[in-house]
């Protein structure tokens, strides 16, 4: 398997492998609107078996406290992996390999919004433990799926905090 930045000429695979990995089509939708955004930060894909198996993306999230400072930091998604190609460390290999590069462009935190028991394997933490909420759910009502992990030895966000995804998220 190699793991590499995804290319124009990779687009038509990514969008495929997005549509065959969820049930809508918002996923593939909102990489389109990102990369047309220039919010695509990174994106990295697998290949394997001279196909594209995986994607990962990461854009610009924007955390906004309560004394009305905004930090920047970055969201991980969609990350995706071609339905026959699942559970074998792929999807893994490529949130390993974005996380350890968006740590070189120094953001302080990186968001996620999934499941829990996947994500705190990569050190993400269920980010209303922590009194950090998404913009796009004050109430918390997603529980412990929004999630939220600190980059370079940076100190938790300061409680209260509420963190929003690149507007491109509006259309998921
Ligand atoms: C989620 C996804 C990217 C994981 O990639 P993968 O290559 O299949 O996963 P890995 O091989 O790295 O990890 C497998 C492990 O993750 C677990 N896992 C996979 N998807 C999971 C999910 N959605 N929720 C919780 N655990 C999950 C598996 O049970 C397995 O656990 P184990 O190591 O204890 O056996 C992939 O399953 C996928 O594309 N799913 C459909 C799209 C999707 O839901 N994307 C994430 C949206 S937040």
């Amino acid at each position: 398997m190699q793991i590499r930045p995804c290319e124009s000429e990779d687009h038509a695979g990514v969008d495929a492998l997005l549509r065959a990995a969820f049930p809508e089509p918002g996923e593939a939708q909102l990489t389109v609107a990102l990369r047309a955004a220039d919010a695509d930060t990174l994106e990295l894909i697998a290949e394997l078996d001279g196909a594209i198996a995986g994607v990962v993306m990461f854009s610009p999230a924007t955390a906004k406290t309560g004394a009305g400072a905004e930090i920047p930091g970055l969201a991980l998604g969609p990350v995706a992996v071609l339905p026959d190609y699942q559970n074998r460390g792929i999807g893994a290999a490529l949130i390993e390999a974005g996380l350890d590069f968006i740590r070189t462009l120094g953001p302080t935190y990186c968001i996620v919004l999934g499941d829990p028991d996947y994500y705190s394997r990569f050190g993400f933490e269920p980010a209303p433990s922590l009194d950090l909420h998404w913009t796009g759910d004050p109430e918390d009502k997603t529980g412990n799926a929004f999630q939220v992990m600190a980059l370079n030895g940076a100190p938790n966000l300061p409680r209260g905090t509420r963190i929003e995804y690149h507007p491109a998220f509006d259309i998921v």
